[in-house]
């Protein structure tokens, strides 16, 4: 297959590390780098697939894989018009719950494939990479989602197809949404330790399991505890994105990992005032 990787990052530069070993990649970058060197929990993966630096030179592929943060969503779409042909899919792999509405601007829906990853990847600088854990990757059932499990037949990550990619959308934005509190604080995840801040966190959940279930999702009453205790079990220097973003003066992802519960909740009639006042704190420390 010839697969086109937009954003080659940690996410991207891990999964194009993999796909390399059976396909032929291509890698759509804003840096110019040589080669990827990803250290894998199976020890280390070098490839050296084709790195473009100009949408001018993308020619059709049989498919794309966008792994762009969120807020770069139109920056990665100037690569789609050289990339995509009649027969080219398209798999948003991103974090949030808008995978699909955030692309349509540029690409019909049935052309694209959500994507949930929960791989946990880092970047020390361009095409190096440490993935952490294998992890995994969900996307809706159908002919499209098989087709990208397919992909990775050979790779030793849990790339599967679910009947309910909304629950597991939701209950990844339910984790993401609490992270918030780190990008507030600047501190790590073991601030979760303080009774204050897990109340605060608390409270986010609970927005977003009322708003995922409003959206159809099938999400526990106790998720909101289920994701305290997990940040509690882990370790306590963890730094989300959110986190890292900010404190590196980039850009958030506050609109796809709290807005989006604003801006659903509105739509249910569900209130969400916490997150609408962290985002509303992040938005104004970011400006
Ligand atoms: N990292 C994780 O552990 C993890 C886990 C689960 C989900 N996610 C989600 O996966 C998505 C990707 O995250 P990430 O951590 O992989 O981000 P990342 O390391 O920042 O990688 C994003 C890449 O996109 C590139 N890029 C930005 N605009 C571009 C453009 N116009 N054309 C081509 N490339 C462009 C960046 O280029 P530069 O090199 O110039 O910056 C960077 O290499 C996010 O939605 C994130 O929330 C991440």
């Amino acid at each position: 297959m010839r697969i086109a990787v937009i954003g080659p990052g940690a996410v991207g530069g891990t999964l194009a590390a993999w796909l390399s070993q059976a396909h032929e990649v291509t890698l759509c970058a804003r840096t110019a780098f040589d080669r990827l060197q990803v250290e894998t929990p199976e020890g280390p993966l070098v490839a050296t697939p084709t790195v473009l630096t100009d949408p001018a030179a993308a020619a059709p592929v049989d498919w794309v894989l966008v792994t762009t943060k969120t807020y770069d969503a139109a920056g990665s779409a100037a690569w789609l018009a050289g990339l995509v042909g009649p027969q080219t899919r398209v798999a948003v792999l991103q974090n949030g719950v808008e995978h699909v509405e955030r692309f349509t601007p540029w690409l019909p829906a049935e052309r694209i494939t959500p994507a949930v990853v929960d791989i946990p990847a880092e970047r020390t600088a361009p095409g190096v990479i440490r993935q952490r854990r294998m992890g995994w990757i969900k996307v809706p059932d159908g002919q499209a989602g098989q087709a990208f499990v397919d992909l990775f037949a050979h790779a030793p990550i849990d790339v599967a197809t679910t009947e309910d990619f909304a629950t597991v959308a939701w209950s990844k934005l339910a984790l993401n949404c609490a992270g918030a509190v780190n990008a507030l604080t600047l501190k790590p995840a073991g601030v979760a330790h303080r009774d204050d801040i897990a109340a605060i966190m608390r409270d986010l959940v609970a927005e977003c399991v009322a708003v995922g279930r409003a959206q159809g999702a099938d999400l526990p009453d106790d998720l909101p505890r289920q994701v305290i205790a997990g940040y509690r079990a882990g370790p306590a220097d963890g730094v989300n994105s959110l986190h890292a973003d900010r404190q590196a003066g980039r850009p958030m992802e506050i609109d796809a990992r709290n807005g989006v519960i604003v801006r659903k909740g509105a739509v249910h009639g569900v209130a969400t005032p916490v997150n609408a006042m962290v985002v509303a704190l992040l938005e104004a420390a970011g400006a």
